[in-house]
């Protein structure tokens, strides 16, 4: 009998390529997601990629009476991971409550259903913007964390502790936190990839979208850093490396020989770069030329950090095999795709 995987926002960017991953490995997956940020019709492309269409239940994690519902009659989930949140740091300070409500009601409800219902294993998208700006480079999982400087980031750090205090209460809860570094790039099959919505925030959609000649040109924030070029460093991993990993967290959590109930990976490539290098990658594996300017710094920007990825690689046996121009190429190949529609 094939496993049954619970994935809240699995319609979304990285929700959907894990999706992906988890049904190539064997698993069944049930999607819950309210399509605040997607669309319904990314099933259908999993389904093309996979051959099987993963089932879709439209409703808001907020909602505890339909989870509940749901949960009672998947009890043989065998482990849930938790995707759907809203992610725009800008936005979050004008609509902490929001945020708030959202992202941090949504993960109580799913842990009271969880521990109602029996399911017994959590994954958490979780954020290297716990860590703010590290003293030290690259960063550990020991590293400190610091206070979020923003909405956003505070219901990582306080979804991190949420859980944490649960599993700690309960011990037929266990959990991982994923702490992502930049997920940019899309499946190679094209099918899938991220589709922000209004003008994109994220540096690598608003790179594509410029070439594809939707934005005028590209604002690069800041070139005055403490960094070799002057722009910030960051550490961009390919979406499906990242999907993996939730494909090894998963199989960890539900192995009965482990015990552990609460751990912590950072997800990253080890290597920092910068916004101008990012951009260089893009003009070198696609020709185009990508028009952009210097601008003001933005407000509550890291200036640089980029993971020590060696205990995930240790401990999950995981790494990142697609470097960077590759994974320019297939955000590339995804833009170009989802707009000749
Ligand atoms: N950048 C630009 N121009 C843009 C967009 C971004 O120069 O139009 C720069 C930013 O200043 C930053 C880099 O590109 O230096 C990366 O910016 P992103 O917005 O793509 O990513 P961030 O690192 O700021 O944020 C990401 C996720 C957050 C997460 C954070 C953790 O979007 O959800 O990493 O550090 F919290």
């Amino acid at each position: 009998m094939k496993k049954k995987i619970l994935v809240t926002g699995g319609t979304g960017y990285i929700g959907s390529h894990t999706t992906v991953e988890l049904i190539e490995n064997g698993f069944e997956v049930v999607i819950i997601d309210n399509l605040y940020n997607s669309e319904a019709d990314v099933i259908d492309r999993i389904q093309k990629i996979t051959g099987i269409k993963p089932s879709l239940e439209v409703f808001d994690l907020c909602n505890s009476e339909k989870l509940d519902v749901f949960c009672r009659k998947n009890r043989d989930i065998a482990a849930v991971i938790h995707f759907a949140a809203y992610k725009a740091v800008g936005e979050s300070v004008n609509k902490p409550l929001d945020y708030y409500r959202n992202n941090l009601l949504s993960l109580v409800n799913l842990l009271d259903a969880m521990k109602k219902n029996g399911i017994p294993n959590l994954v958490f998208s979780s954020s290297c913007t716990v860590y703010g700006q590290p003293e030290k480079l690259p960063v550990t999982e020991n590293s400190p964390l610091q206070p979020a400087t923003s909405p956003y980031g505070n219901t990582k750090q306080v979804g991190e502790a949420i859980i944490r205090d649960t599993t700690v209460s309960d011990k037929n809860i266990k959990a991982i936190s994923l702490r992502y570094f930049n997920p940019i790039g899309a499946h190679p099959s094209s099918l899938i990839g991220e589709l922000p919505r209004g003008v994109p925030e994220n540096l690598v959609p608003y790179i594509t979208q410029t070439a594809y000649g939707l934005r005028e040109e590209l604002k690069v924030f800041g070139d005055d850093y403490n960094t070799p070029d002057g722009s910030c460093v960051r550490d961009y991993l390919h979406v499906v490396d990242l999907a993996k990993a939730h494909v090894v967290a998963v199989k960890r959590l539900i192995d009965e020989n482990n015990k552990t109930n609460y751990e912590v990976f950072n997800l990253g490539t080890g290597i920092g770069v910068s916004v101008l290098e990012a951009i260089k990658s893009f003009e070198k594996v696609t020709g185009i030329k990508v028009k952009y300017k210097i601008v003001a710094r933005r407000a509550g920007d890291i200036e640089k950090i980029w993971a020590d990825p060696s205990y995930a690689n240790k401990e999950l046996g995981w790494k990142t095999l697609s470097t960077l121009d590759e994974s320019m190429k297939t955000a590339w190949e995804w833009e170009k795709k989802v707009r000749s529609k």
